[in-house]
C-alpha cells in the first residue's frame, strides 16, 4: 500500500478504512432550482476527486454508499436515472482508476439489477482486481441488515455448529470478510443517522457528520474530518492509558 504523502504528513493518526454517507444530493439540486438527478449526476462525479484526495492521504480503504435496499422506495424515475447515471460514470471512470492503482469492488447485491449495469460493475471490478494501491468498495444495492441476513443464510448451509459461531465467524460471511472495519464514517448532508450501513461492521467506528452537500464535498471537507478523527480517542470500552 502506499505510503503517506507530504499532504498528509501534519494529520495523524490516519483512519485505515473510510466510509462515506454520499447524502444530500436531492437537496443540492433543489436548492439550484435542478431536477433531483442533476444532483445525482453532480454527485457521482465528485467521486473521482475525492477518490484522488484520500489517495493523497495514502487511505488504504475507502467505502461509498451509492444505493441502498431502501432506496427502491424512490420512484422509478429516480432510481433508474440513477442507475443509468452511474453506468455511464463507471464507463467513464473505470480506466482512470486502472491508472490510479485503485481497486474497485461491489458490496451489495447484484439481484434484480438491470443486467447492463450488472455487466459494467464486473467489468469494472475484473479490470482493476490486481490493483493494491487503495480499496474502492462501492455499497451498491447494499444494506447492512440485508448482509447480516445472507450471512446467517450461509453460515446455516454451510453446517457451522452453534458451537463454532463467533463474531470472527460472523465477520468471515459478510460482503466485506476481507477489508478491515470502518475507522471512520463520514456523513454529508447533515443527518445523524447510519440507514442501514456497515451496521455489523461499524460497531467502534468513530462518526463525523457534515451539513455539506455530497456534491460539495470537496478536498478541503475531507481534510477537516481527517482532522477531527485524528484528534479523536478510541477507547474501544477500555480505560484510557490503562
Ligand atoms: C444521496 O442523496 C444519494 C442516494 C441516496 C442515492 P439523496 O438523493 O438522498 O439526497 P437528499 O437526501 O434527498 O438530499
Ligand atoms: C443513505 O441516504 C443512502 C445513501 C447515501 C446511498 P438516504 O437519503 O437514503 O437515507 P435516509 O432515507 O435519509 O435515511
Ligand atoms: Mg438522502
Amino acid at each position: 500500500m502506499q505510503t503517506q504523502t507530504a499532504s498528509s504528513a501534519e494529520i495523524a493518526p490516519l483512519p485505515r478504512h473510510v466510509a462515506i454517507i454520499m447524502d444530500g444530493n436531492g437537496r443540492w439540486a433543489k436548492r439550484r432550482g435542478l431536477p433531483r438527478l442533476a444532483g445525482h449526476r453532480a454527485g457521482t462525479e465528485n467521486i473521482h476527486a475525492i477518490v484522488e484526495c484520500f489517495l493523497d492521504f495514502g487511505i488504504e480503504y475507502l467505502t461509498i454508499y451509492a444505493f441502498s435496499t431502501e432506496n427502491w422506495l424512490r420512484p422509478a424515475e429516480e432510481v433508474m436515472g440513477l442507475f443509468g447515471i452511474l453506468e455511464e460514470v463507471i464507463h467513464h471512470e473505470a480506466y482512470a482508476l486502472h491508472r490510479l492503482g485503485v481497486q474497485v469492488r461491489h458490496v451489495g447485491r447484484l439481484e434484480g439489477i438491470k443486467p447492463s449495469l450488472q455487466e459494467t460493475i464486473r467489468w469494472a471490478t475484473n479490470l482493476t482486481k490486481d490493483n493494491t494501491r487503495m480499496v474502492l468498495s462501492v455499497a451498491f444495492n447494499y444494506g447492512g441488515r440485508r448482509e447480516l441476513v445472507d450471512a446467517v443464510r450461509r453460515i446455516v448451509a454451510a453446517g457451522v455448529l452453534p458451537a463454532d459461531i463467533d463474531e470472527n465467524v460472523v465477520g468471515s460471511y459478510l460482503y466485506t470478510c476481507d477489508i478491515p472495519d470502518p475507522d471512520l464514517i463520514i456523513r454529508t448532508g447533515g443527518e445523524m443517522r447510519l440507514s442501514n450501513f456497515l451496521i455489523w461492521q461499524a460497531a467502534y467506528a468513530e462518526y463525523y457528520a457534515t451539513p455539506v452537500f455530497w456534491p460539495d464535498f470537496g478536498p478541503d471537507e475531507v481534510r477537516k474530518a481527517l482532522l477531527e478523527y485524528s484528534q479523536r480517542q478510541r477507547r474501544f470500552g477500555a480505560v484510557p492509558g490503562e
